[in-house]
């Protein structure tokens, strides 16, 4: 078949549990937001890779003139090329995101598995869910450094995920919890905050053990709440989380402050949520009502957009881009 027109389509996540520790072995999970999506068209050019072009995520005109944050979807048509046995293929890639980028919502590995996806249909080459996981992690590791993998596994997940050493399961439970996510509109480096931490974990492997240590232990008493539908234990985990994560210097203060606030406003736990230092915190809520006093409450302490994810899993009550 002539190559044409491949589209790719990935979804936001957010870590419910165990980021910064799932990078050192720990358990983590971790749930994809199925109504926030990342496509991606990629058309063969009949040109040449170096000519390859973006239009998208904030950027328009040839890749390899796009700044440095773009260099992770630049790997992503390279080694995906490469797979389909086009390596030296022109691109042109249309890309559309439902939500911002450096918000610790995964959008670097979602931008990049939608291109792969893209890429392979382009051409129409199979690949195995594994393949494709491969060749995504060849291209966060140019965005992440050394990426645990939980990203480029949830952003293509269709249920929460339980992810530890490398391997994701599927977590078969109900959540019976509402969870409230606001963006506090200041990006994150993930890379920044993922190396922060490996320098403190070098410098002083004891000490930051134990708060890795204890970060684990939380994924793993958190999954045992889940089975039992104990969501209020839950969210006292979710909010000692936060603070052994600020601890670790991966907050900043106004994440911080909209800890306090959800808190405040009746939520029964809160974190950050995925690298942090700029980015997303996810608030839990016993229902409806008390979801939407706490989106009011985040608002109010400076969050620029707020999302609400209904209790069934990968499911949206509402969505509303303040
Ligand atoms: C980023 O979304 C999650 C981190 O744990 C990094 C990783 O897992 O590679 C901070």
């Amino acid at each position: 078949m002539e190559p044409h027109t491949g589209y790719g389509q990935t979804v936001a996540k957010i870590i419910l549990f165990g980021e910064h520790a799932v990078v050192y072995g720990h358990p983590a999970i971790a749930l994809p937001l199925t109504s926030l999506r990342m496509t991606a068209d990629v058309t063969p050019t009949g040109g040449t890779a170096q000519e390859s072009t973006l239009s998208g995520l904030g950027w328009t005109g040839r890749l390899q003139a796009a700044p440095a944050r773009f260099a992770s979807i630049a790997r992503a048509a390279e080694v995906a090329s490469a797979f389909a046995g086009h390596p030296d293929a022109g691109l042109h890639i249309a890309t559309h995101s439902d939500f911002p980028p450096e918000r610790g919502l995964g959008s670097s590995a979602a931008a990049a598995g939608a291109v792969i996806r893209g890429v392979l249909d382009a051409f129409d080459v199979p690949a195995t869910r594994q393949e494709i996981f491969e060749l995504t992690q060849q291209a966060e590791t140019v965005a992440h450094g050394r990426p645990s993998g939980l990203d480029a596994v949830a952003t293509s997940a269709d249920t929460p995920v339980h992810f530890q050493g490398g391997q994701p399961t599927d977590l078969d439970y109900a959540l019976d919890a509402w969870i409230v996510i606001a963006d506090s509109g200041e990006e994150g480096s993930t890379l920044e905050t993922v190396t922060h931490v490996r320098s403190r974990y070098d410098a002083d492997p004891a000490a930051t053990s134990v708060v890795l240590d204890r970060l684990g232990a939380i994924t793993g008493e958190v999954v045992d709440d889940m089975r039992a539908g104990d969501i209020a234990d839950m969210g006292d985990r979710m909010t000692e989380a936060h603070h052994l994560l600020a601890g670790l210097g991966v907050s900043d203060e106004r994440l911080d402050a909209m800890v306090t606030a959800a808190v405040g406003a009746g939520a029964l736990g809160a974190k950050l949520t995925g690298g942090g230092r700029g980015g997303c915190v996810i608030a839990l809520a016993a229902d409806e009502d008390s979801a939407h006093r706490i989106e009011e409450a985040l608002v109010l302490a400076g969050a620029r957009a707020t999302w609400v994810h209904a209790p069934q899993p990968g499911t949206f009550a509402g969505e509303g881009a303040r």
